[in-house]
């Protein structure tokens, strides 16, 4: 059984799409989940959709000499790019709680301008699997408390897999996880061979991933809380990043994993809650990212990535339901709406302030 059939349709969904048609649906779906989040959080409070409590740095991208993957002119042999990425904690404003850990990366040192930018998670699978799926995610999850996805995961056990997968307890650097795309993209190189690409990045000297809570029980899972008696404070994975860029910087290895398209796909290739088997998609280095400088505070709350900027050979797969594994994509691709409205609401309020050290625990607003 596929994962999508654990969404069941209410009437109202049953008769738009009898009437109209799926994609239409999708469209509606995407257009009005955009506007709700510019006009309920992103303006008013100016938040990200998620992802809040980050750093910025910067450096470059050098793609390897002699590449295995399918040639491509976008990531030609041995080109440079210059990069800004971003660390981040999904949801919460407290690094020592249990919070899925993220690195984005665009191929630019500019807050939003870039050719190519990729956003990946910790954990090799994800929470949601569709645009119906992300849709019931959002309704279904809470702030209150430091608890996020009980009900969620009550009622989705893929979802909770793909929490226990994605959420990083006591991580000792950002540096040291490893971050997935998850979701497939175009890859059309230049033998003009259709394929499908996923992306992680991995600390470039191997060391160990920190972090992962071995067989949490469903409850922990569910509790981010920080433990009781926490020494680590809410910003400690931030200030030990800029300790480490001004000590040595930090060395990634950008990867790549290719599958070739075929006329009768199989739609699970798609599905982000199913790893592509290593065997057969072995990851193979795409290229060394080096940073050398963090970002301020302001300018990291101003660095913003996004799936349109791709080249289109590499960019964000055709959806045609909000079935379809590929929605999640389209949802992403037509959200830029909350992106536009949090900046203008530091053009109105100001810029948001840095998350304090010293106020209450578990919280994902400011000042609360
Ligand atoms: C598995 C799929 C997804 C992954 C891996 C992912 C990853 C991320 C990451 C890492 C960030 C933080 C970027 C930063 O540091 O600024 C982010 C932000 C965001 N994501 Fe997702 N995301 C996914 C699905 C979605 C979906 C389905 C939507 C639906 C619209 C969405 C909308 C957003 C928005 C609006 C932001 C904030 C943009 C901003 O204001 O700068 N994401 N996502």
């Amino acid at each position: 059984m596929s994962s999508a059939t654990h969404i069941t349709l209410s009437q109202i969904e049953r008769y738009w799409i009898h009437r109209f048609g799926d994609k239409l649906l999708l469209w509606v779906y995407a257009k009005l989940f955009a506007v709700m989040l510019a006009l309920f959080l992103c303006f008013p409070k100016q938040q990200r959709m998620s992802h809040n409590n980050g750093i910025g740095a910067a450096g470059k991208l050098r793609i390897v000499d002699h590449p295995e993957f399918p040639a491509h002119p976008f990531f030609a042999p041995g080109r440079e790019f210059p990069v800004r990425i971003r660390h981040a904690s999904a949801t919460f404003l407290d690094d020592a709680m249990n919070c899925i850990r993220s690195m984005s990366i665009k191929l630019s040192d500019h807050h939003f301008k870039s050719p190519f930018d990729i956003e990946m998670n910790s954990g090799e699978v994800s929470l949601f699997w569709s645009a119906a799926s992300f849709l019931k995610f959002a309704r279904l999850r809470g702030e209150k408390y430091g608890i996020e996805y009980r009900d969620y995961n009550r009622k989705y056990p893929n979802g909770l897999a793909g929490s226990m997968a994605a959420g990083r307890r006591h991580a000792t650097s950002f540096h040291n996880l490893h971050y997935y795309c998850k979701t497939p993209f175009l890859y059309m190189g230049s033998d003009n061979i259709k394929r499908y690409a996923k992306y992680r990045v991995i600390p470039a000297d191997n060391e160990p991933e920190s972090g992962k809570e071995e067989n949490p029980s469903e409850w922990d899972q569910c509790n981010q809380r920080i433990l009781p008696h926490e020494t680590r404070g809410r910003n400690y994975l931030k200030y030990e990043y800029e300790d480490r860029i001004r000590r040595e910087g930090a060395r990634y290895r950008l990867q790549i994993q290719t599958h070739p398209a075929s006329d009768n796909e199989d739609p699970e290739v798609f599905n982000n809650m199913i790893v592509w088997d290593e065997d057969a998609h072995p990851w193979q280095d795409l290229g060394i990212i080096t940073i050398d400088r963090t970002l301020d505070w302001k300018e990291s709350t101003l660095t913003t990535f996004s799936v349109n900027n791709m080249p289109k050979t590499l960019g964000v797969l055709p959806a045609k339901s909000i079935f379809d594994y590929n929605s999640l994509n389209y949802l992403r691709a037509h959200s830029e709406l909350a992106r536009k409205a949090r900046m203008l609401s530091y053009k109105v309020y100001g810029m948001v302030p840095p998350i304090p050290d010293n106020d209450n625990r578990n919280v994902s607003d400011w000042g609360v």
